[in-house]
């Protein structure tokens, strides 16, 4: 039995000299477009399996193609049929690998996938978990995403975890996507989320308008006839007075005698850094840190932040250590906008 339906060619939506800006003045000049019109009728109704609008799809395509996202992740799989859109578009942008979640999926996904065609199926990454258990990983690895489609329980707290954790490993400009908004979970997670982060960007400048004293009202989405609200990440990593970790990732040794710096702008405040050793692979398991406030005023550009005492574990390299390092970094009297996460030396990331 051929499970997932006749599939349509593939074939590019776009010419290359179509190239439209991802802003509410971009979308519209789009939605005007011969572009638009092409790629909302090839998704018509296809694929009969995705529980998207024939819009929303068109504009997940869109959204790929003009960012060209390396690292993409869609939070419920369901059938496939939206994946098969995300993976029909890093097809079309030339780059881009699409993982996607679905704890209740075990049994249905792989086989759905198995049968797209091979350009698409070899884009395409399924795992039978959770997105708690998924961004947990993520988070402690220091992994990263470009785009994000929310799609799975809508839930207010769990679509609220969802946004939370995909903004938690966004790169900059990164874009995340929720579908739904015309229920109460999407819709509350995305307006409660920017007025935690209002460095975030609604990019069609809709979520602002939605309006409290109609709670139940039905939302104007991102774009027209979808149910679809888009929010792009700052062009920086934003860090405050809420400490921000980077992940407790494995290194190759036991020192940290300080930190490295990419800022985005000059800042000028107080730097605030903990650096945190861990090795396992010895019983009992060491944990050294050490914490620093600092005076900064630097950049833009490259700094090297040496730590006043370095953090250095007792127990000599060995085969079967498992070396971990953890910078977490705030920033008071003023903003800390970096380009990339803060890296550390003299230790490097296996
Ligand atoms: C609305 S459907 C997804 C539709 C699909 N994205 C599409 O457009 O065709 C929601 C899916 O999310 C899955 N789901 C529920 N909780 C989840 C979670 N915590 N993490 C990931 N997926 C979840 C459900 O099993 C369900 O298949």
């Amino acid at each position: 039995m051929n499970v997932v339906g006749s599939q349509r060619p593939l074939a590019p939506l776009y010419r290359q000299d179509e190239r439209f800006d991802i802003s509410a003045a971009g979308l519209l000049e789009w939605y005007r477009s011969d572009c638009f019109r092409r790629a909302a009728a090839f998704y018509a109704g296809y694929p009969e399996r995705s529980i998207f609008a024939d819009n929303g799809r068109a504009l997940m395509h869109h959204l790929i193609v003009m960012l060209r996202p390396e690292r993409l992740l869609e939070i419920g799989t369901m059938y496939a049929g939206t994946t098969e859109v995300l993976a029909r578009a890093v097809w079309e942008a030339g780059r881009g690998h699409v993982e996607t979640l679905d704890p209740y999926g075990a049994d249905r996904c792989p086989a759905l996938i198995a049968e797209f065609l091979p350009e698409l199926r070899e884009r395409v990454t399924y795992r039978p978990r959770s997105s708690a258990i998924h961004l947990d990983q993520v988070i402690a690895g220091g992994g990263f995403y470009d785009f994000v489609l929310i799609d799975g329980s809508h839930e207010l707290e769990f679509a609220a975890f969802d946004l939370e954790c995909s903004a938690r490993v966004m790169r900059p400009n990164g874009i995340i996507v929720l579908d739904n908004i015309e229920q109460v979970g999407p819709r509350f997670a995305t307006t409660q989320f920017l007025e935690r982060h209002p460095e975030w960007i609604d990019v069609a400048g809709v979520v602002g308008k939605v309006d409290a004293n109609r709670p139940l009202a039905r939302p104007t989405p991102s774009f027209p006839d979808c149910f679809n609200f888009l929010l792009q990440a700052p062009p920086y990593y934003l860090v405050g007075g809420v400490p921000r970790s980077f992940g407790n990732q494995p290194v190759d040794g036991g020192e940290v005698a300080g930190i490295e710096l990419d800022l985005a702008a000059p800042a000028d405040g107080v730097l605030h850094v903990q650096a945190i050793v861990r090795t396992f692979g010895v019983i009992p398991a060491e944990e050294l840190s050490e914490t620093a406030e600092l005076p900064l005023r630097a950049g833009p550009g490259p700094v090297k932040v040496p730590l006043p005492r370095p953090v250095r574990s007792r127990i000599s390299d060995r085969d079967g250590l498992d070396r971990r390092v953890e910078i977490t970094i705030a920033f008071t009297n003023g903003a800390l906008k970096l380009k990339a996460p803060p890296t550390f030396y003299p230790v490097r990331p296996r």
